[in-house]
């Protein structure tokens, strides 16, 4: 692991670059300004830098903003004198990993710098001795989550290996970024896959009902409670409690649930006995948790039970030619569904999806595709059966936003994404001969819209 220390005081650098020495990591750098750090990150590929918030000059903050762009695979640990929940908030927002108060505990610190670690996913590489670079493959636990997009594959490799820890695991995402289908996944690839999974929407839970669905009650316990019922915690005894849009929680409810989380019992209304439980906890927000503990919404110690492992999806629209291979795989469902003969997309639809914003992820692209399928008439659908605004603009609307040739290059890269990256195949599907496929590729890695859709092929 290679380890960048930053700290304008020499006694800090020298003592944390003893400790992680003696710790047995070995690639550790030091240096003294945040200026010489910026150079530093953008030049070599550090794993982790412990950066310090004060310096003189250029400050941690600004060595985070400048170098981060330059070096997405480096996590960022920021240290600071001062406890400021602004700069805190400031330093998470701009990429950093966490943040820690000095004097810090040298436990602590370990600790974020392996889980900083495990986050970009190496651990696994090293555990199959794979060199770094090389990509992942998605864990057969969570084959039924499709991506190509390294990132994920990445993050999937972190889910298994977190799932077989046991350890609480938060996952948050925007909307329909398959939070809940990862979730199913690491309890598959958890330390009891045949245990129940039992999921629980907060939001739907009423703040009066909270402790009888959770901890269950016994016959006669209150009025209505005709005979004795498990809660979820019991339900779930053995296996997986899904906790998903946990940030609607009631700080009330926070609490409750705090507690049963430490003390690992529950009590049913209306009993004395404690029945203890053994659950994994897998959480699910869409909102910023971070923010919330900021703004007295949530409980921070809740927040770190919760939170031992952190799986963050990216939106569908950053996962390059991951849309236009859920498109592909929507649409051979949605034709096995409504019995439709569909064989693909046409160069505008595809354009069309690519540029798309997609704010509901992957289940909006999901609903697009199904529309499209059930409203198409032809063998290849069309811009306008996927979107009805598209069938309003002008007839150039499409082509305005790229051109004819750009058209062509990302219905090359869909089929190509289409055969898993086979150039012989794809040029037979496409009619032309594998040296074209070759030349388009070199053109479209010219053109930084298109290089996303066609990185892994290169
Ligand atoms: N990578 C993927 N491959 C295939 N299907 C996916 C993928 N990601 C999500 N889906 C599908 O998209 C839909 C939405 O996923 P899911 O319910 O897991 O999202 P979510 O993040 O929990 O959304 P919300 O925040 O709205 O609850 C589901 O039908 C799911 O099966
Ligand atoms: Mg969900």
């Amino acid at each position: 692991m290679r380890i960048l220390v930053v700290d304008d005081e020499a006694v800090a650098l020298s003592s944390v670059r003893r400790l992680l020495k003696r710790k047995g990591f070995s690639d550790v750098d030091i240096c003294d300004s945040g200026k010489e750090a910026i150079s530093r990150i953008r030049s070599k590929d550090y794993d982790v830098a412990l950066i310090d918030l004060l310096m003189p000059g250029i400050d941690g903050l600004q060595v985070i903003e400048a170098a981060k762009p330059y070096a997405p695979t480096t996590e960022f640990i920021m240290l600071t004198a001062v406890e400021d929940a602004t700069v805190a908030f400031k330093a998470l927002h701009l990429g950093a990993y966490d943040y820690l108060v000095k004097p810090v505990d040298n436990d602590r610190l370990l600790l974020s710098i392996e889980r900083a670690y495990e986050r970009k996913g190496l651990l696994a590489c090293i555990g199959q001795g794979k060199p770094e670079d090389s990509g992942f493959e998605v864990p057969d636990a969570f084959s039924n989550m499709i991506t190509q997009y390294p990132p994920m594959k990445g993050l999937l490799s972190y889910a298994e290996i977190m799932a077989r820890s046991g350890t609480p695991i938060l996952i948050t995402g925007e909307s329909g970024t398959g939070k809940e289908l990862i979730a199913r996944g690491i309890h598959h690839s958890g330390l009891n896959p045949k245990g129940p999974f039992v999921a629980v929407n907060m939001a739907s839970v009423p703040e009066t009902l909270f402790e009888s669905q959770f901890f269950g009650h016994t016959r006669g316990a209150f009025t209505g409670a005709e005979k004795d019922m498990a809660g979820y915690f019991e339900q779930a005894n053995g296996g997986t409690l899904f906790l998903d849009e946990i940030g609607e929680l009631s700080m009330n409810l926070q609490a409750k649930l705090l507690r049963v989380l430490e003390e690992k019992t529950v009590v049913r209304i209306g009993d004395s006995r404690g029945i203890s439980i053994s659950v994994r906890i897998v959480s699910a927000t869409n909102q910023n948790l971070d923010k919330a503990c900021q703004e007295g919404k949530f409980r921070l110690d809740l927040l770190y039970r919760l939170k031992s492992a952190h799986i963050h999806l990216p939106p569908l629209r950053e996962r390059g030619k991951d849309i236009l291979l859920l498109a592909s795989h929507f649409l051979k469902q949605a034709c096995i569904r409504h019995n439709k003969q569909i064989s693909g997309f046409s160069a505008e639809a595809l354009n069309l999806l690519s540029l798309e914003p997609f704010p509901g992820n992957v289940r909006e692209l999901n609903q697009w595709v199904e529309q499209a399928a059930l409203l198409s008439n032809s063998d290849l659908i069309q811009p306008q059966n996927l979107n009805p605004k598209a069938a309003n603009q002008p007839a150039g609307f499409v082509r305005t936003l790229c051109s004819l040739k750009e058209n062509d290059e990302i219905h090359t890269a869909f089929v190509l994404a289409h055969t898993g990256g086979n150039r012989r195949q794809a040029a037979h599907i496409l009619g032309v001969s594998v040296r074209q496929i070759q030349r388009k590729l070199i053109q479209m890695k010219e053109n930084p819209r298109l290089k996303p859709l066609i990185s892994e092929f290169l």
